[in-house]
């Protein structure tokens, strides 16, 4: 699935202003995530270190808890941007916390270069464990 080209934009531009903000003095990998609910609000995270590494928080949770703070519980896509010349996909923890909310039929990452991912949850994450496990 594609998105429209006016909100494949305004999605990538979200992810990038928010790359700007990562706190990542650990790292330097700056990471922009927004997600767009599926009644058509963008949210957008980034990149949260930690000198306690173990509780530095992805971009993408960033994101999609701060759309959950706004009441949304649905989701038609996610970007990712990382400044690189590589796109890069949401990690394992952050695939699974994107899960608990069913499928999301666009996860797509951008960088700096011509490279993109473009797939589904359920295809960057099959055999999820989720609220169908524990009966909800
Ligand atoms: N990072 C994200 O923000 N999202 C991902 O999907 C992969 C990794 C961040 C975490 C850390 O601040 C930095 O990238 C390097 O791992």
């Amino acid at each position: 699935m594609n998105l429209p080209e006016e909100l494949f934009n305004r999605l990538l531009a979200a992810a990038q202003d928010a790359a700007r903000q990562a706190h990542c003095p650990y790292s330097n990998f700056r990471v922009g995530a927004a997600v767009l609910s599926s009644d058509g609000e963008i949210f957008s995270g980034c990149n949260v270190e930690n000198a306690s590494s173990g509780l530095t928080v992805c971009a993408e949770r960033v994101a999609i808890f701060r759309a959950v703070l706004a009441g949304k519980r649905s989701f038609q896509a996610v970007m990712i941007y990382t400044p690189t010349l590589t796109a890069t996909a949401p990690c394992g923890a952050c695939r699974q916390v994107l899960a608990e909310f069913g499928d999301i039929p666009v996860i797509v990452s951008c960088c700096d270069g011509p490279h993109r991912l473009q797939t589904s949850l359920s295809e960057l994450f099959p055999f999820a464990f989720g609220p169908s496990n524990l009966g909800r």
